[in-house]
This record gives structure tokens, sequence and C-alpha cells, in this order.
């Protein structure tokens, strides 16, 4: 038996429409998982769901997680389809690369409402008996930039800070329901989120931050990669840490 294999496994991942969480999808199903998908855009989320290994179960969920008074209903329906839950990815967010000036009030509500608010109720839905397997995991895709500081992110640093220590505290709690609770801090991984924090800082700062990365810019899939054994039996004794991905950049 392949302690990486996913199989039998029925996974609800958020950010399904995009960059890291699509590919996450992706190479969940390569490992044999059943699929929830949840994000806004619809489209892209079927976009996701065409692109998944063939005979993978999935259902869609197209819904603002920030404002939703429904979303426990919709995972419950989706439950009844595919089986009880046995791991979470919290993919879904947002960045915003400001100078402190420009930081507002609203800026860090917004960021921290998607970023940690959203990830943390949907975990204590998951957490239930009726919607959880056995065992489960959960994993909080935090950054780097909750580990060290970086000019411009104030808020997005403290939201992923609080990703990052929320994420253990859930892990001693959780432990006792068989739930394994980790965190994920990525440095800079091509997605259309980096593509418009580069377009906010233009060419030269841009550059820099590459060149700060040994091993060069990341793909979603070196993050997807991480999310199969943090979500697999093979991490069966692996709970309350933040695992690095970043290419060297926080070595240094
Ligand atoms: N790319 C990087 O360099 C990098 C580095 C470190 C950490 N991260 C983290 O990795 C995660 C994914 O980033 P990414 O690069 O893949 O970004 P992305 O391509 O912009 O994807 C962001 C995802 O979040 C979803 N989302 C945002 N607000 C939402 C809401 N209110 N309700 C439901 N879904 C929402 C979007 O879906 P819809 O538009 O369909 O709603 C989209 O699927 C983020 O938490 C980010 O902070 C990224």
């Amino acid at each position: 038996m392949d302690a990486f294999s996913l199989k039998n496994k029925t996974i609800l991942i958020t950010g399904a429409s995009s960059g890291i969480g699509r590919s996450c999808s992706v190479e969940c199903s390569r490992s044999g998982a059943s699929l929830i998908l949840v994000g806004r855009n619809e489209e892209e989320l079927i976009k996701t769901a065409s692109q998944l290994s063939p005979d993978t179960k999935v259902a869609i969920i197209a819904e603002d997680i920030t404002h939703s008074e429904q979303i426990e209903a919709l995972i419950a329906d989706r439950v009844a389809v595919l089986g009880k839950i046995s791991g979470f990815i919290h993919c879904a967010g947002i960045e915003k690369t400001l100078p402190l000036k420009k930081h507002s009030p609203q800026l860090y509500h917004d960021i921290f409402e998607i970023n940690v608010i959203a990830g943390f109720e949907i975990a204590k839905i998951l957490s239930l008996k009726k919607y959880k397997d056995d065992t489960s995991s959960f994993v909080f895709i935090s950054s780097v930039a909750g580990m060290v500081g970086e000019a411009g992110k104030a808020a997005y640093s403290a939201s992923k800070g609080a990703v990052i220590a929320g994420a253990r505290s859930l892990a001693m709690e959780l432990s006792r329901g068989n739930i394994r609770v980790n965190s994920i801090s990525p440095a800079m991984i091509n997605t259309p989120i980096l593509e418009r924090m580069f377009e906010d800082i233009g060419d030269e700062a841009s550059s820099e931050i590459i060149k700060k990365h040994p091993l060069g810019i990341g793909e979603p899939i070196d993050v997807a990669n991480a999310c199969i054994f943090l979500l697999s039996d093979a991490a069966r004794w692996v709970t309350g840490t933040n695992l690095v991905i970043d290419g060297g950049y926080s070595a240094q």
C-alpha cells in the first residue's frame, strides 16, 4: 500500500479555481482523491474539474466563503454524495503589497476575512463528526511572509502569521478527534497572485525578489506535492507543524 496515496479520501479545497489551489486539485485527483472544489468563479472551477484525472468524483461549491451563510448546508449536500471528508486545504487567499501609510482598517479586515477567518470557520464545520471521516488532515496555505519580514506586507504578513499560529492551536484542540492540522509556507510561486504583486511593485523590486530565491521562483506543483504528503497517511505523525517550501528563501 502506497503511504502517499489519497485513495478513498474526500478532500475539500478552497481556492480551487486558480493557481496553487488548482494545482492541488489536479495532483490530489492523480493521487486518487475525490474532491470538493471551492471558489467564487464557477467557470474557473469547472475548468479545474476538466483537468482532473479521469473518473475523479468531483463536486463544486461556487461561493464567496467570506459572506456565506449557507456554506455548511452546501458542504453537507456534497458530503451526502461523495462521503465524509478526510482532508481540507485552505488555499483561498488575497495578497496586497502597499506602503504602511496606504494600509487602512478595511484592508486588514478584507485580508483577514478570507486568509484567516474563512479557513478556520470551514475547519470548524469539517471537524464535526457528521462531516468528518475517522481520521482527517487540514492544511492551511500560509506564506514565508508569515515568518520573515517583507516591506509593504503588514496586513498580508499579519494574516499569514495568524494562519501559522492558529493552525498550531487547532492541531492541539483537534488531535483528540484524530484530525491533524498543519500549515505550509511557500515563498514566491508562479501564479496570478504573483503576477499582480509584480505589477504593484514594478520591475526593479520584482527582480530583487526573484534574486532572493536560491532555487528560483517555485511552481504550484511544488506546493501541491507538499499538500499530498500532509494529507496522506505518510504524515500520520505530523501535526502542528509549518512546512516551509521556499527554494531556500528563508534560509539566508
Ligand atoms: N503565489 C505565491 O507566490 C504565494 C506565495 C505564498 C503563499 N501564497 C498563498 O497561496 C494561496 C493561493 O495563492 P495563489 O497564488 O494560487 O493565488 P490566486 O491564483 O490568486 O488564487 C486565489 C484563490 O483564492 C480564491 N478566493 C479569493 N477570495 C475568495 C473568496 N472570498 N471566496 C472564495 N474563494 C476566494 C480565488 O477564487 P475565486 O476568484 O474563484 O473566488 C482563487 O481560487 C493564497 O493564500 C496565497 O496567499 C501564494
